[in-house]
């Protein structure tokens, strides 16, 4: 992966530290993003969705109820909500209905402890972190290494935040800008599940690389649901479909089993298609999400419970390709 139009320059394979060192540490707080690029990570993937007063801050949805401390925080409890958001019916605390300064008083917690070497010994310790201070980290890393650190940016529910007022894109440009990091080139890939939040950053003159994520095939982006779109994921996957995307967006984001079919049991195996046909529209491929759980790696990441003993994994999973 890496191949293709976007991402030309940077080594192959491209290692992205998702959510940044998301096993090790709670995900999108400066300990995960940190250890991923002290792991050797290329790019630190962040997640955005915004402050009911208008700030981008890193968080995987905008629930964020399993991320954080938010219910031990008894000046909250009112809070608690039941929202529809993209069409699921989610009952819990939302980063729209909290200004920065009141996020900023939650700590971020671990969402899955059980997991091989997560835990629950680092909750607590980190503040959710807002993008302007991630593009601030970046340069200050950038310059200390002596090269840039490479950001890999989602929009997140971007139709629901428009349609609240709050829109994603313009606050990402801003920022983006701020840092002179809109123009062809700049160290940062931009993605989104909604094409029209691609097209959208297009619009603005954000010239990075983007590229348009898909879902499982049966699945309808939300703003195409909103557009009365009746395409699906499947429609894009197609080369027609494929050839629309190479309009706006210089890669694509499948889900890993799009690109390594899986059999029944969840095996993964031969290649699909896909890669060759998305080549052939010069789009670059970037799957999600490599775990070890996806047999095909002949590697054992799980070294037990220890949450220091994290080895060499970005290493041993480049040395694999
Ligand atoms: O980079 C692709 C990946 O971030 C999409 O999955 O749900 O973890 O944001 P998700
Ligand atoms: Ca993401």
């Amino acid at each position: 992966v890496g191949r293709g139009a976007a991402g030309r320059g940077l080594p192959v394979p491209l290692v992205v530290g998702h959510r940044g060192a998301a096993g090790y540490r709670p995900e999108h707080t400066f300990g995960s993003y940190q250890l991923a690029l002290d792991m050797g990570a290329d790019i630190i993937e962040q997640d955005l969705v915004p402050t009911k007063d208008g700030h981008l801050v890193c968080r995987h949805e905008n629930d964020i109820t399993a991320t954080t401390d938010v219910a031990d925080h008894p000046e909250f409890a009112g809070r608690k909500t039941t929202k529809t958001v993209d069409g699921k019916d989610l009952t819990g605390w939302f980063t729209e209905d909290f200004t920065l300064a009141e996020l900023k008083t939650l700590r971020a917690t671990e969402r899955i402890p059980d997991v091989r070497q997560r835990n629950t010994l680092y909750n607590g310790r980190w503040q959710i972190p807002t993008f302007d201070e991630v593009l601030r980290w970046a340069e200050r890393e950038g310059e200390k290494r002596g090269r840039p650190v490479w950001l890999y940016i989602e929009t997140k529910h971007p139709t629901y935040f428009r349609k609240l007022g709050l829109g994603l894109e313009e606050r990402l440009a801003k920022a983006l800008r701020a840092h002179g990091r809109h123009r062809k080139g700049a160290p940062n890939f931009l993605q989104s599940f909604e094409p029209s939040s691609i097209q959208r950053l297009g619009e603005l003159g954000l010239r990075c690389p983007k590229v348009v994520l898909l879902d499982e095939p049966s699945v309808r982006p939300w703003d195409f649901v909103e557009a009365g779109d009746t395409r699906t994921t499947a429609d894009l996957l197609k080369p027609e479909g494929l050839e629309w995307i190479v309009g706006f967006a210089d890669g694509i984001g499948p889900w890993l089993p799009q690109v390594i079919a899986q059999d029944e049991s969840g095996k993964l195996g031969e290649p699909t298609t896909l890669v060759r046909d998305a080549h052939a529209e010069g789009l670059a491929v970037h799957p999600y999400t490599m775990r070890n759980e996806n047999s095909f790696l002949p590697l054992d990441f799980q070294v037990g419970k220890d949450p220091d003993a994290y080895g060499d994994v970005f290493g041993a999973l480049k040395a694999y390709f």
